[in-house]
């Protein structure tokens, strides 16, 4: 088994600062990690819940593919973050499998990662990213 724990699961927003404070009157939750990746148009909240988090998700741009998806569905499940040992490994695994990878090799995510996307069509409908942490790494 190569999934070693639900990582996250990506909840895209307008607007962040209500969603946050939404979370921390229903729940308590505390913002853990919070950090803008321009390379993907997002700024996230990490909450913190046992091993994994919510990640609340809002653009930073209007052509962020987390504003499209906004656009063409509402705010909502985004996708789920799957932890694994190596992203590369289950990267393969699941292209051997016929998944349709986003990204075609392994690149840096938040919180010091190492990520991967794997496109919905051929996933049954779901947006997963596989997501190794790297000891040493900021979080
Ligand atoms: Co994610």
């Amino acid at each position: 088994m190569l999934l070693t724990e639900i990582d996250h699961v990506a909840i895209a927003v307008k607007d962040l600062e209500a969603a946050i404070e939404y979370y921390a009157k229903a729940f308590g939750a505390t913002v853990d990690h919070r950090e803008v990746v321009e390379s993907d148009g997002v700024e996230e909240a990490l909450l913190k819940v046992a091993e994994s988090y919510v990640q609340l998700l809002t653009p930073t741009r209007e052509d962020s593919p987390v504003a499209k998806a906004i656009e063409k569905r509402g705010e909502g499940l985004h996708h789920i973050g799957y932890r694994v040992d190596d992203c590369q490994v289950a990267l393969d695994s699941m292209l051997a499998a016929g998944a349709t990878a986003i990204d075609k090799a392994p690149r840096p995510g938040s919180r010091g990662t190492t990520v991967a996307f794997i496109h919905p069509k051929g996933s049954f409908g779901t947006l997963i990213e596989l997501v190794q942490e790297n000891p040493g790494a900021d979080h």
